[in-house]
């Protein structure tokens, strides 16, 4: 008999559910070990958690690789750490990478701070003009990267151009996807060679850990391990096993955050101190048509621009109640950042708004509360204004 394939739910939860002797826990049990014994006289490779081969770190790996689409995944210490291991073992000195220019700022400083110490190039560029990344092409160039949705426009995307031009000249398309998860975008599917995720954003999705993955080809995992072993990037065992927990609902908690996000977009489009709103899922939102057509669902992250500048902005936030000021995303509860002050602080003013992120700005990580509950506490707060 042919085995149905497995739902993306039932992948999160169970992986490839194997045989079950009786009397296995349900829930799997913690190996907070740092070593393990190991057979006398035995060549093969000792289990050591620092080599990534601790039970709950390779639980987890295997689990993405079933939601990726890919032949293998691995989790790390964190997104940054995920992020330059990726590279690392796609680029080499001498070699060039394209980058988006719309990219977490903490990944703009790797790439222009310390590949340049390690000898790799890298030029920044406009990801949505698709003939930038041919027009940026140098006879070294090796790699493209992209991050999509993007933070805070959320601009989408589209893989597609980079992804034949990769595939036409033999660069790697690496994209990181931690905005979408993958449940609403699994990069593999459109051309990309490898996935990076920040998991301490959905795939965790509880704000309580700090962990990275990657995802890809056997060959490509392969190589991230053994950098991970060297530059001592291993997920520590409990931050995977909560990461495990994580991913069991991931399926749950982006629906629900994909219904909440349009819904508060939709609201915030109506109401007068709001000057402008940014979610794929509008029609008003420049890339809604690619959105359409390669995601699976919107997301849960929202940006809005308010009337009153910093000024508004200070005040709506000093009188919400239930959404908390804080940065990162992807967690139950409801956060909202300025980028002012976080991601674009060390942008003047004036480039700010050039960007397209005016002082004012706000970007909201919608978490799993009642949307009405939320929508009351941003109606209250608008009402400050
Ligand atoms: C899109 C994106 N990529 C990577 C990172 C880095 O992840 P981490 O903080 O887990 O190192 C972040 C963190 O905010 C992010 O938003």
């Amino acid at each position: 008999m042919t085995r149905r394939r497995l739902g993306f739910s039932t992948r999160a939860i169970h992986g490839d559910p194997g045989a079950r002797p009786d009397w296995t826990p349900v829930a799997p049990p913690l190996f907070q070990s740092s070593t393990f014994t190991n057979p006398i006289g035995s060549t093969s490779e000792v289990l050591y958690s620092r080599y990534g081969n601790n039970p709950n770190q390779t639980a987890i790996g295997k689990r993405l690789a079933l939601l990726e689409g890919a032949e293998a995944a691995i989790f790390v210490a964190s997104g940054m750490g995920a992020t330059a291991l990726a590279h690392l073992a796609v680029l080499r000195p001498g070699d060039h990478l394209l980058s988006s220019e719309w990219i977490y700022g903490g990944v703009h400083r790797l790439f222009a701070q310390e590949f340049g110490r390690l000898g790799i190039d890298v030029t920044f560029v406009n990801p949505v003009h698709s003939r930038s990344w041919k027009q940026a092409m140098k006879k070294t160039t090796r790699a493209i990267f992209v991050e999509t949705p993007t933070n805070p426009l959320l601009r989408v995307i589209d893989l597609e151009p980079a992804a034949q031009l990769c595939k036409a000249e033999g660069l790697a398309l690496l994209v990181d996807s931690t905005f979408a998860s993958p449940l609403n975008l699994r990069p593999l599917e459109h051309g990309a060679d490898v996935v990076i995720h920040s998991a301490t954003k959905y795939l965790n999705g509880h704000s309580d850990v700090i962990a990275g993955a990657v995802a890809g080809t056997e060959s490509l995992v392969e190589e991230v391990r053994k950098l991970m072993q060297v530059w001592g990037q291993a997920i520590d065992p409990h931050a995977a096993w909560l990461v495990d927990r994580g991913l069991r609902t991931l399926a749950v908690r982006v629906e629900r955050h994909n219904a909440t996000g349009l819904k508060v977009a939709e609201w915030f489009a109506q109401q007068k101190p709001v000057a402008a709103v940014h979610y794929p899922g509008l029609a008003t939102h420049p890339d809604n048509e690619v959105a359409r057509r390669i995601l699976n669902g919107f997301g849960g992250m929202v940006g809005i621009e308010l009337r009153g500048g910093a000024r508004a902005a200070e005040r709506f936030l000093r009188a919400l109640t239930i959404a908390a000021h804080a940065p990162s995303l992807g967690g139950v509860e409801t956060l909202v950042s300025e980028p002012r002050l976080t991601s674009h602080a060390s942008l003047s003013a004036e480039d700010r708004a050039r960007a397209g992120i005016p002082d004012g700005f706000l970007r909201f990580s919608l978490g799993l509360e009642d949307a009405d509950d939320l929508i009351a506490d941003f109606a209250h707060a608008l009402a400050q204004l």
